[in-house]
């Protein structure tokens, strides 16, 4: 099998609507103490680019590791804890960063989870999502884009950890030899 990537996305396109989707939670969040949660690891580059954006001097950050594909680009169904937050969010605003909402498995996992942490808040921002494979519905607060039912990768989102690097958000195309 060869891999071919094809640009879905481009960087302009990400970088436009990432400022976009950032001046919103400003506005929102405009006199909270918030708390931004990245979901591990599909999401750096995305929560990079939107922190740069929050003009917030009393936002801080946190990271949970989450895992639901077992590699390739199947859905296992099964999420669990890889890595925990540091610090408590209770009484906090919690903004969770997320690359891409597909089945929402993981999602609604980590909002059971977190409404037992007792947080004055939660609220969902995803980079992608993919509606037509959703399972179990979650509330999304902010979102950049919607995209069809492909398996995407890059500025962040991986297949099999690699692609992670590209700087826009491509499609992956099989082609037998
Ligand atoms: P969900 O639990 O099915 O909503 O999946 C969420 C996680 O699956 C995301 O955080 C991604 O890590 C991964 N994922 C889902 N779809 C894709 C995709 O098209 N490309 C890369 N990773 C994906
Ligand atoms: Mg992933």
């Amino acid at each position: 099998m060869i891999e071919k990537v094809h640009e879905l996305i481009s960087k302009e396109e990400i970088a436009k609507k990432v400022k976009e989707v950032a001046a919103q939670i400003n506005k929102d969040y405009k006199d909270k103490d918030v708390v931004f949660v990245g979901v591990l690891k599909g999401v750096f580059m995305f929560m990079s680019d939107l922190l740069k954006e929050i003009d917030s001097t009393r936002a801080t950050t946190d990271f949970i590791g989450l895992s639901s594909y077992k590699g390739g680009t199947k859905s296992t169904g099964k999420v669990e804890i890889t890595a925990d937050l540091k610090d408590s969010i209770e009484g906090k605003h919690v903004v969770v960063l997320e690359d891409i909402v597909d089945t929402g498995l993981t999602l609604s996992f980590l909002l059971k989870d977190f409404e037992k942490r007792k947080p004055a808040s939660v609220a969902i921002c995803t980079l992608l999502e993919k509606p037509s494979n959703i399972e179990k519905y979650v509330k999304i607060d902010y979102k950049c884009f919607v995209i069809p039912d492909k398996f995407v990768l890059g500025y962040g989102l991986d297949y099999d950890e690699r692609y992670r690097n590209l700087p826009y958000i491509g499609v992956m195309e099989f082609i037998e030899e």
